[in-house]
């Protein structure tokens, strides 16, 4: 087992051990990837104040997440198939998150069901929502997760319409895989997540098939998903799901100041600033880059969260600086679960949390709460 010091050992290892069309369901972005790609760019040219001969003792990283306390203001984001990564990967994603003291977030297009994973961790989860056409199937999924006791609803915005990602249509993505040639081959070097998927009875869509009206197979999901997703998502239906859910409200995929004054106005409790990963709109800003803008839009008046590009813990303490309250990592616990299960995600966590704490320790803060500018140079162009 080689020694992992980081995220990026983390990867490395999960591109050896998952299959190749999962592991490039992760590691892709829209069309020429540059949106992708620049969420994390981002990142680095922001720069830290070193400040020394600060009492560095007492540091916390703990906060609160809309109201919820966290052990770092770090969630895991929703991220569909990641039961494909590892067999039951939600399962494991959500037990490591709640040892952490994380919030988990499983999505409407994971492999587990809402309710494999109130059973199995017995703990409040978060829901993601994509609003699809059928009302029936989406007034349904919110009682389910009213009943699993969900304490947040994250609605998704940013994917009423697919962007395109060319390496899941060349590689024929789905769940479970298609045992094509090249699949079989890629599996021969990979026998242990075949074994592992073998020993799992939860291999497609859980909080799907079942559960919407005509799906009952694979196949039938795959045309029904096709067009589900309701391209006439707008305000009014905001409102109604936030009137069907009654609980808190989250809302992903804002990339922009005058959407977020919407969601603020709305009355959401969050908004995760967010361009999905790079996986939407390519050519969006990164939304590091975009954060400022909309800090001085709305920080005053709404939880804001940002995710995107997040691989380290400094990272997570360059968004915190930039006036976010929290952040979410996609990618980041993904490739620990591909690489060692629930051990990996743990160690993802564990990686990011040393990483915040140390970098803040040399940035002379003690509480992750009290970051702010002051920690930061920012580039010029930044909006
Ligand atoms: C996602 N994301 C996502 N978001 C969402 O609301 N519902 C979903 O089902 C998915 N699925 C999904 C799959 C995969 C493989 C990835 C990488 C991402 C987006 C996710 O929640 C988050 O916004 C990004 O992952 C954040 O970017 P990083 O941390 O991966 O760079």
């Amino acid at each position: 087992m080689p020694v992992i010091t980081c995220i990026d050992d983390l990867k490395q290892l999960y591109r050896r051990r998952t299959p190749r069309m999962f592991y490039d369901y992760a590691e892709s972005g829209s069309y020429t990837e540059g949106t992708f790609r620049a969420n994390s760019d981002d990142f680095q040219r922001i720069k830290l104040r070193q400040k020394v001969a600060v009492d560095m003792t007492g540091r916390t990283t703990e906060s609160t997440m809309i109201g919820e306390k966290v052990a770092m203001p770090v969630a895991l984001a929703p991220v569909g198939m990641t039961g494909m990564q590892s067999a039951d990967g939600e399962i494991k994603a959500a037990l490591a998150a709640k040892k952490f003291g994380v919030p988990y977030t499983l999505s409407t297009m994971s492999i587990c069901s809402i309710e494999d994973v109130a059973e199995a961790t017995r703990h409040p989860f978060w829901f993601q929502l994509y609003v699809m056409r059928d009302e029936e199937f989406v007034e349904n999924i919110i009682e389910r997760a009213k009943r699993a006791n969900c304490s947040a609803l994250v609605l998704t915005l940013d994917l009423q319409i697919l962007g395109q990602r060319h390496k899941d249509l060349k590689n024929g993505l789905s769940a479970p895989p298609k045992l094509t040639i090249p699949v079989m081959l890629d599996l021969a070097t990979k026998w242990r997540w075949g074994i592992e998927m073998l020993q799992t009875k939860r291999r497609s869509f859980g909080n799907i098939v079942g559960h919407a009206k005509g799906v009952g197979d694979t196949r039938s999901l795959m045309s029904w998903t096709a067009e589900q997703f309701d391209p006439k998502l707008d305000w009014d239906k905001i409102a109604r799901i936030r009137d069907l859910w009654g609980g808190k409200l989250i809302l992903k995929g804002i990339n922009d100041p005058d959407d977020a004054r919407r969601a603020a106005d709305f009355g959401a409790d969050a908004i995760v600033v967010s361009n999905h990963g790079g996986r939407q709109l390519d050519g969006a800003l990164s939304s590091i880059r975009m954060l400022p803008e909309v800090v001085s839009a709305v920080g005053d008046q709404i939880e804001i969260h940002l995710d995107s590009g997040i691989r380290s813990g400094q990272d997570v303490l360059k968004a915190l600086a930039m006036g976010a309250h929290g952040t979410m990592i996609g990618r980041s616990y993904i490739y620990g679960l591909g690489a060692m299960g629930e051990a990996g995600v743990t160690k993802a966590l564990e990686v990011i949390r040393k990483e915040l704490d140390i970098t803040m320790a040399l940035c002379g803060e003690r509480d992750v709460k009290e970051l702010g500018r002051q920690n930061l140079l920012i580039p010029k162009d930044f909006l």
